[in-house]
């Protein structure tokens, strides 16, 4: 009987013996003096290709097999043989290979040559066939998978929050619209003032920044939620570390207040790091040998799932940078946003492990965020990592009503318009908090990628929708 197997599965030694067929992309191919061929194919399914022999009396040996070329898809049958290979524990000794699809050397531009991250990101569509590009997207897929857990197993209830909204959950005005108005006409006929009745929805609406708002709804009426889903940012900021679409969890818990919130953000991103340790061990090997210039990213991810993260209130987060005398680009004093160069000093300079600031300066923070007894922090924390910076940015929820109305009162906010956020706290109001954890940043921390636009299949940034 013949078996279909992934190269994965075929690459165990407990394949041996079987008859199988094997299905995948040619990555070389080498002619022996001796009459046959060596061919190594990857499915996906592993970081490892596997060899195929090829034997010379194969009937399309000439006619095909020695014109197969990186690329090239390829069905292979036969018998999976122990490897006398270094590095190897298995093979197939091929007795047919049917050619499905060829790649024509001169044009496939996935040569053997190494290609930079930048060049790839012009063929995000054949990406996914290179090592590296594999390894993210099962890493990815681990660490989605290991959040799903997470949360499942703590009974948090998984719910959809919308992706089109009208309001601006972070403040910040960086939303794209959603409009199905005629922007050519309007332009046409210079129309200043739009009349949002002959819009789609009534109402200027937006692609969400977070889901956050919608799911403190939930939260406060069934306890403990999250979200997963896309989030979008129209800001203009072409970093290392900005995407305009990207990934955001966000678990919502009642009756819960900021050093609960901490607690469970570290133990997410233990559990996160630790899966991809255990789970994805030939993967990491890669990105420890290949990707990270120093290579101590295991080790780097040891010690973090080993620590205990640093708590540390903004204003004495201020105090050390002032006094370390480093020469920052942005000055540092009370009531600043602190800047990635800030943000790496402490946890790469002088605490050396993740740090969780809070208590930040209620003028640089949202309305939402619960407002201490000083009248002047709010009960925020964002986690940061090195190398990355923030991972996670959360809060404790204003849950009385004065002073939410009070807050939006400051940041220009139209308080009708939140009439239903309100009404949380007017109708069996409790304390509540949530964080979001942007995907794509956690990513990066645990494969050392260093631009986020190389951990999203298909980045989306300012001037760029290709694909
Ligand atoms: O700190 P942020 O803006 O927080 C919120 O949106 C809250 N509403 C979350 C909540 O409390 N439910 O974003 C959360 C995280 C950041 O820490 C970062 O990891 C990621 O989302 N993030 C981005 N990732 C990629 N590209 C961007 N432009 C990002 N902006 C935020
Ligand atoms: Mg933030």
């Amino acid at each position: 009987m013949t078996e279909k197997l992934s190269v994965s599965a075929a690459r165990n030694e407990s394949a041996i013996g079987k008859n199988a067929k094997l299905q995948g992309w040619v990555r070389t191919r080498r002619d022996s003096k001796a009459g046959f061929s060596f061919i190594e194919i990857n499915d996906g399914s592993s970081q490892g290709n596997i060899q195929i022999v090829a034997p010379g009396e194969m009937d399309n040996y000439q006619s095909e097999v020695k014109s197969l070329t990186a690329g090239c898809s390829i069905t292979a049958s036969g018998e999976i043989k122990e490897s006398g290979g270094r590095g190897q524990a298995t093979e197939m000794l091929a007795d047919s290979i049917e050619v499905h699809g060829w790649a024509d050397p001169d044009t496939y531009p996935l040569q053997k040559k190494r290609h930079s991250y930048e060049k790839l990101r012009d063929w995000a569509h054949l990406r996914p066939r290179t090592n590296t590009f594999g390894a993210v997207a099962r890493v990815r897929n681990c660490i989605s998978n290991s959040i799903h857990q997470f949360f499942q197993e703590q009974s948090f209830l998984y719910v959809n929050t919308p992706i089109i909204t009208a309001s601006d959950c972070e403040g910040a005005g960086e939303m794209f619209q959603v409009t199905t108005m005629d922007l050519n006409k309007i332009a046409a006929e210079k129309i200043e003032k739009l009349n949002y009745r002959f819009d789609f929805f009534d109402k200027p609406s937006y692609l969400t920044v977070s889901g956050q708002l919608e799911a403190e709804t939930y939260a406060c009426a069934l306890g403990k939620v999250y979200t997963f889903a896309p989030t979008f940012r129209a800001e203009n900021s072409n970093t290392s570390r900005h995407l305009a679409e990207f990934w955001m969890v966000e678990p919502e818990m009642a009756f819960f207040e900021l050093p609960d919130n901490m607690d469970l953000a570290e133990s997410l991103l233990k559990r996160i790091f630790g899966d991809a340790l255990s789970r994805c061990g030939e993967d990491m090997a890669f990105f420890n040998e290949r990707v990270d210039e120093t290579h101590t990213l295991l080790e780097r991810l040891q010690n973090v799932i080993d620590s205990d993260f640093v708590r540390l209130p903004y204003t004495e987060a201020v105090e050390i940078l002032i006094k370390s005398g480093q020469e920052f680009d942005y000055k540092v004093e009370w009531g600043i946003d602190l800047q990635s160069e800030h943000e790496r000093f402490l946890t790469e300079h002088h605490f050396k492990k993740p740090v969780i600031l809070f208590d930040y300066p209620d003028t640089i923070k949202p309305f939402y965020m619960y407002c201490n007894d000083d009248g002047k922090t709010v009960r925020a924390m964002d986690v940061l990592v090195p190398g990355v910076g923030e991972i996670i940015g959360g809060s404790q929820r204003e849950h009385r009503l004065e002073v939410l109305e009070r807050r939006m009162k400051l940041q220009d906010l139209d308080i009708e318009e939140y009439w239903w956020y309100a009404d949380l706290r007017r109708f069996g109001t409790v304390p509540h908090a949530g964080f979001g954890l942007g995907l794509e940043r956690a990513v990066q921390f645990v494969t050392g990628m260093s631009n986020i636009r190389d951990v999203i299949p298909f980045p989306r940034t300012p001037g760029n929708a290709e694909f």
